[in-house]
């Protein structure tokens, strides 16, 4: 049984590798049994601010809602006093009165903090710039119902050292996963972050590493991971990163040096011709509509639990 009621989402680093395992293990059990007619979130209601563009994480925090009994609001930050200048710690006072959690796309980090601190309910992380954890959830479920396990598989995160390689990086370190982040010099995954994982990999026994040489870095992989170059709010640095990153992209011969049964995942929205050529995407070993599916049970765990 999890104890997480009330708590807020804004980073997997704030818990344990038993809860982690918990909520992959209630998604798995949410997929695979019929609870509609249970309607464990009847009555309550999720508030989901946007500041930046979603397909995944909108419709399955809605659709999930909806599955389970309850309400979502969708928030659009420009129709909202907030695309005018009220402050997030008023907006979190407010809307505190009204729904049962609120779930979030933002900018910086800071601000989802501020929500928290501000808001008297839970506060879901749906991507910051730091973080996407909701996606490392569906992550995990994945990878566990391809590989059949998570503690010592090899997982390889090829491409930006962005929200969502931070995520999976605290996600495998947390659960035993090896992981490796291959990119360019300078686009390195958050030293911080880097050093809280390794931290928790002492604990679990996962490797956390990060390498420039991406060759080196998919050799025996079991899982093979990438992310789009340009994330949102960083749109004016797309031609140079289209030249950074132009080793980086996850094709036929790269793959190659992974293992023979390896997985392609992607958080997706996808690039074709850019982070991953579509033989690989649309290829024999990508699993990333699975993946994108995995969205909605991951998140139907956490908000039953947290709400
Ligand atoms: N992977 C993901 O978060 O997708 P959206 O941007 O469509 O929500
Ligand atoms: N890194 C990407 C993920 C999108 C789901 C971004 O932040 O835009």
């Amino acid at each position: 049984k999890l104890n997480i009621k009330g708590n807020n989402m804004l980073t997997l680093a704030d818990y344990s590798s038993e809860e982690i395992i918990g909520l992959v293990e209630k998604a798995y059990e949410m997929k695979h049994t019929d609870h509609q007619a249970e309607e464990p979130l009847k009555g309550k209601i999720l508030g989901m601010i946007f500041e930046k563009s979603s397909t995944r994480t909108r419709v399955s925090f809605e659709a999930g809602m909806l599955q389970l009994g309850g309400h979502a609001l969708y928030l659009n930050r420009n129709d909202m006093q907030m695309g005018r200048g009220e402050t997030i710690a008023d907006t979190a006072k407010v809307l505190s009165n009204y729904v049962d959690g609120i779930m979030i796309r933002t900018f910086s980090h800071d601000i989802i903090e501020e929500l928290a601190t501000h808001a008297t309910i839970p506060v879901i992380n749906g991507l910051t710039d730091l973080y996407h954890p909701c996606q490392a959830l569906a992550d995990l479920l994945t990878i566990k119902e391809v590989k059949g396990k998570l503690a010592g598989i090899h997982c390889v995160y090829v491409g930006d050292g962005n929200n969502v390689a931070h995520s999976l990086m605290i996600a495998a370190a947390k659960v035993g996963m090896h992981m490796t982040i291959a990119c360019p010099k300078g686009y390195e995954p958050n030293e911080q972050v880097v050093a809280l994982a390794q931290g928790f990999a002492e604990v679990t026994g996962s490797k956390i590493v990060v390498e420039n040489d991406v060759k080196k870095a998919v050799d025996g992989a079991d899982v093979i991971y990438t992310d789009v170059w340009t994330s949102m709010g960083q749109e004016e640095e797309n031609d140079m990163r289209l030249q950074v990153f132009h080793d980086y992209q996850v094709n036929e011969s790269l793959v190659a040096n992974a293992k023979e049964d390896y997985v392609f995942l992607h958080c997706l929205p996808a690039h074709r011709g850019e982070e991953v050529s579509a033989t690989v995407i649309d290829g024999d070993h990508s699993a990333v509509f699975q993946q994108a599916g995995n969205r909605l049970h991951a998140q139907k765990a956490l908000l039953t639990e947290l709400l």
